[in-house]
């Protein structure tokens, strides 16, 4: 488990404004800038394409972590990696061939990640193991900021993280949705070193996202 790193996401941002809040993130100390991609489809939500990522990658040079939620997701990938992520990651849900998505995405040279929804079993990276640069655990449901914390996701992280350090792999293992302050805690003592958040980074404004993510860091 790595230190602790932290990925806000840019869902909770002031659109209009978009350049300057990265900016403002990245100055208050962000690890990585999370970029949520919704369908209206796979998720019941509608937010950001590749056009936007490219517009917004001259504002900070911190990882771009981009949290595709789009259902079919292969076609995209590589309007993703040339807009300027760096890491890719779709759900296993979205389908219907995840390990082809993985070799897709490892094809346009940027990391690969998968992310499981709350009611999917870990079992399912089983086979996964050997491609993934990042597994992005679901502690909301997929498609809103500012929802409550699904508790018996810390299981989950709990065994995905033995599962990466007996296999001796170097994995991200990333948590998304509801982490605050008290649930940062939780999520980093059951495995996660890589914290999503979104209302909690950017609640207050600008002059309290450096303290914000100095409280979710710990
Ligand atoms: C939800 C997104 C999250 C969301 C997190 O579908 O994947 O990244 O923005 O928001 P908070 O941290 O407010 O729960
Ligand atoms: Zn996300």
């Amino acid at each position: 488990q790595k230190p602790t790193r932290i990925a806000p996401s840019i869902l909770s941002a002031d659109f209009a404004k978009l350049g300057e809040e990265i900016k403002a993130i990245d100055a208050a100390g962000a690890d990585y800038i999370h970029i949520d991609v919704m369908d209206g489809h796979f998720v019941p939500n509608i937010t950001i394409g590749p056009d936007v990522v490219k517009a917004i990658k001259p504002y900070s040079k911190k990882v771009f972590d981009v949290h595709l939620m789009i259902q079919p997701v292969d076609l995209y990938i590589e309007a993703f990696a040339a807009a300027g992520a760096d890491i890719i990651t779709a759900h296993v849900e979205a389908g219907p061939h995840i390990h082809r998505t993985l070799q897709v995405i490892k094809a346009q040279g940027v990391k690969a990640g998968v992310s499981l929804n709350p009611s999917t079993p870990e079992s399912t990276l089983d086979y996964l193991y050997e491609e993934l640069d990042l597994i992005l655990v679901m502690s909301v449901n997929p498609g809103f900021g500012g929802q409550s914390f699904i508790s018996s996701q810390l299981r989950k992280l709990e065994a995905i993280r033995k599962r990466i350090d007996s296999l001796g792999l170097d994995i991200d293992l990333e948590v998304d949705g509801g982490v605050n302050a008290e649930t940062a805690r939780q999520v980093v003592s059951a495995g996660a070193d890589l914290l999503v958040a979104g209302s909690a980074t950017f609640k207050g404004g600008p002059e309290k996202y450096a303290e914000n993510i100095k409280a979710l860091r710990g």
